[in-house]
């Protein structure tokens, strides 16, 4: 069996996608899904959640709710208007219903029981806040060891898209995000918007997936709200699937070419909070600068992939194909 897997989610349309992608992989042992809240209050993503896995015929994968809300300041909006009241277009109740309960333990519980369960470290991909996996490792530092890579889809380099510096998953909860990218010591893999949105796929994509049937066909049936979004973000037709993109890397390492840079999260409340701060100047001039004028932490930024070999890859594995 191939990577050991837990998602920490907040679907959300792209979530969605990104869930369904791991859990239609033979490769992959989605060992948990957890929720947080995000682009949707966490009732909404936590039912949304349930639901994908239903629709993916996984019955074996438990689910556990976490977050409700940030460590510290309180979210100023969610993402609604990109991925509806529901989070999926409105239509998550034309998914099956669940087949399995709700775990009766929160997701910090869940996510440790099955790291410490694990034979071997587990990879966790956050595609929503990070507010659960702060959480994790403020509250079982020991679990450290049992985690392989942490593969977060956040940030943005050279832009935001929920403020002009910051991006949705990181401005949702900068002090989260500072910890897990900043103060702990556990390997990330930062996938920014600079890379998702270089991914986007065409209607074409989305057209063919449509037709395949089954889960793809039941995923782009999700799409309304992103495709009313998405043309004005992008400026040309299109759909940006984020969390797809860290999911590809987190099942399949190495899809995604990274780099290793100094990173730190903007946790003021100036006009750039929650943006990542990623250095990106050549190491040899950094070691000159004065103590203290680069940050001490890095981590493996993704800043490059083969896009139509990505798309492939999704496309195969979600019209199951391959
Ligand atoms: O900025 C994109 C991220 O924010 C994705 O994870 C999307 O689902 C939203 O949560
Ligand atoms: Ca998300």
């Amino acid at each position: 069996m191939g990577t050991k897997l837990i998602i920490d989610t907040d679907p959300g349309i792209d979530d969605a996608f990104a869930i369904s992608l791991a859990a239609v992989s033979a490769d992959v042992d989605l060992l948990g899904v957890t929720t947080v809240f995000g682009n949707v209050p966490l009732s909404a993503t936590t039912i949304n959640a349930r639901r994908l896995l239903a629709l993916c015929g996984r019955p074996d994968v438990p689910v556990a709710a976490g977050a409700e809300r940030p460590l510290v300041h309180p979210q100023p909006f969610t993402a609604a208007y990109v991925h509806g009241a529901d989070g999926l277009s409105g239509l998550s109740d034309t998914l099956p219903e669940p087949t399995r309960e709700l775990e009766s333990v929160d997701a910090v519980t869940l996510m440790v029981s099955l790291l410490e369960a694990a034979d071997e470290p587990v990879t966790i991909a956050p595609i929503g806040p990070l507010t659960n996996i702060a959480l994790l490792l403020a509250a079982h530092p020991g679990i450290r060891e049992k985690i392989a890579r942490i593969v977060i889809m956040g940030g943005g380099l050279d832009f935001g898209n929920t403020t002009t510096a910051a991006e949705f998953n990181i401005w949702s909860d900068p002090e989260a995000a500072r910890r897990v990218l900043v103060e702990e010591n556990v390997p990330c893999v930062l996938v920014p918007l600079d890379l998702t949105h270089r991914c986007a796929v065409d209607y074409e994509w989305l057209e063919k997936l449509a037709a395949s049937g089954g889960v793809g066909g039941a995923l782009t049936g999700l799409t309304g709200s992103y495709l009313k979004h998405y043309p004005k973000a992008l400026g040309r037709e299109g759909i940006v699937l984020h969390d797809t993109v860290a999911v590809a890397e987190a099942i399949s390492p190495g899809i995604l070419k990274t780099e290793r840079y100094p990173i730190d999260v903007d946790t003021t409340f100036g006009p750039s909070r929650g943006a990542t701060v990623v250095d990106r100047r050549r190491a040899q001039a950094r070691a000159e600068h004065p103590e203290g004028t680069t940050p001490d932490n890095t981590v493996e930024v993704a800043v490059d992939t083969d896009l139509d070999g990505l798309r492939a890859f999704v496309f195969d594995r979600l019209s199951g194909s391959r």
